[in-house]
């Protein structure tokens, strides 16, 4: 459903290539029917290189020619991005925006088009795992949320939500959330460094705990407390290293540090709206 289409993308680093290698390895999409757009030559030709799509300087040039636009700068940039695109895009385009905090009402009037898909991913997105919670105006049409799902699903797994405001949870929960489980990986490896392991086997323990307690809980399709109750003994090691964890209050700090970035979201969304409306492009 890709196949005739021009996908640019304004913003050419970690995010685009991610998609750009998802959708070229699967051939969801010819190369050259890729545009990216950014400021460093030197990105242009690796991006050239690696993956046989056509690169821009000029990101009006990228815009132009768009059946999908995807806007993946940082927000700090996208006001000035989004007035030298506006005037050059298609009436018909889909936007797609992965820009963080960025409101549909401010893509909207700050693209000039009503077609526009939001959507919040996260940082295994660039190894193809990630997971990609997005939504749609109204005025997204059946077959472009087809396009908008294949664009998406480039960097792992997606999901759509029906309201905008799943995407400040979403932020919180999924797009925050390799940042907790960095920490409690890190954590664990300490712990075994002071245990006395080198921390090249305390790595390979951990990652490989953690890797195989996913694909257990993603197999068993059991309540995580069931999976958990099969390891603890009673009176044995688990049950006291629970007993401290509990203690030390982990489920009541974990709800409350992704309440936070919830409550966060929200407020970084509410600033970027307001600044755009002082802007006047929201
Ligand atoms: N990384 C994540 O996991 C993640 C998760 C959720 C959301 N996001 C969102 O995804 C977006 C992209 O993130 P990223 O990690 O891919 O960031 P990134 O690697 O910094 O990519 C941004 C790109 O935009 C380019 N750029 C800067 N100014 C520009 C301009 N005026 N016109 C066109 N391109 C310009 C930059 O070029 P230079 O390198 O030359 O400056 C860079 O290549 C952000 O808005 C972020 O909020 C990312």
């Amino acid at each position: 459903m890709l196949r005739e289409m021009t996908l640019s993308f304004i913003g050419s680093g970690n995010m685009a290539e991610a998609m750009i290698r998802g959708l070229t390895g699967r051939q969801l999409i010819p190369p050259h029917n890729i545009v990216a757009a950014g400021p460093r030559r030197i990105r242009g030709r690796e991006l050239e290189q690696r993956y046989h799509v056509r690169w821009t300087q000029e990101n009006q040039e990228a815009a132009k020619q768009a059946d999908i636009l995807v806007l993946s700068v940082k927000p700090q940039v996208l006001p000035q991005v989004l007035v030298g695109i506006k005037p050059v895009l298609k009436s018909d385009v889909l936007v797609i925006s992965i820009v963080a905090g960025v409101r549909i009402s401010t893509l909207v009037s700050g693209t000039g088009t009503e077609q526009v898909v939001r959507a919040m991913p996260n940082t295994p997105g660039q190894v193809g795992k990630g997971m990609t919670v997005w939504t749609a105006t109204k005025s997204v049409p059946p077959a472009r949320h087809t396009q908008a799902n294949a664009v998406l699903g480039a960097l792992g797994e997606e999901i759509f939500v029906d309201g905008e405001e799943y995407l400040d949870m979403a932020t919180a929960l999924s797009g925050t959330g390799p940042a907790y489980v960095f920490l409690f990986i890190e954590a664990m490896i300490d712990a075994g460094v002071h245990m006395g392991f080198s921390r090249h086997i305390a790595e390979r323990l951990v990652l490989q705990t953690i890797d195989g307690s996913v694909a257990v809980a993603r197999e068993a399709k059991r309540h995580p407390a069931e999976l958990r109750n099969q390891v603890t003994s009673p009176g044995g090691t688990a049950a006291e290293a629970l007993y401290q964890l509990e203690k030390g209050g982990l489920r009541t700090i974990v709800s409350r540090a992704i309440w936070a970035a919830y409550q966060k979201s929200k407020l970084l969304g509410d600033l970027g709206e307001k600044e755009s409306q002082e802007q006047g492009y929201s």
